[in-house]
């Protein structure tokens, strides 16, 4: 089975951003701690600092029907296109995952907002990477 993980903006920065907040790893390594998780799956991780890009992304996934996880960065803020197009995944049945590296409800107030949080299958804040790895772990369990 395959499993998607896209990251939006900055997050193709990780290991040189802000590392006391968002961990020392870069995407390449996250990518192999969730391929060590689940070596009998395929890893789909994609990153864009486009929002139209991670749109056409969740098109995709709603028509193959593949569980997502999602750390959607600042978008997750404030972007109701994505909030419509995670919308659409999920209520064709689709499993989204809200991930993020950092809490953003211990952080400023812009970022105690998400338009995700209420069209996502569940959210999973605050743990660095292991945000991604249970995730990967709910999906193993319960999706497709
Ligand atoms: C983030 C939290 C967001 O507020 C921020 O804009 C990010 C990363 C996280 O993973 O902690 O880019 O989604």
């Amino acid at each position: 089975s395959t499993v998607l993980v896209f990251n939006g903006p900055n997050l193709g920065r990780l290991g040189t951003r802000e590392p006391d907040v968002y961990g020392s790893g870069t995407l390449d390594d996250l990518r192999s701690v969730l391929q060590e998780d689940a070596p009998d799956w395929t890893i789909d991780l994609r990153q864009t600092d486009t929002e139209g890009e991670l749109i056409g992304w969740l098109h995709e996934a709603a028509d193959s029907g593949a569980p997502v996880i999602l750390n959607a960065g600042a978008w997750t803020h404030y972007s109701y296109a994505l909030h419509d197009a995670v919308s659409l995944v999920t209520k064709a049945g689709g499993t989204v995952l809200e991930v993020h590296l950092s809490n953003p409800h211990a952080r400023e107030e812009f970022r105690h907002t998400s338009v995700i949080t209420p069209v996502a299958t569940g959210v999973i804040a605050g743990l660095g990477f292991e945000s991604y790895r249970l995730a990967l772990a709910y999906i193993r369990r319960n999706a497709r």
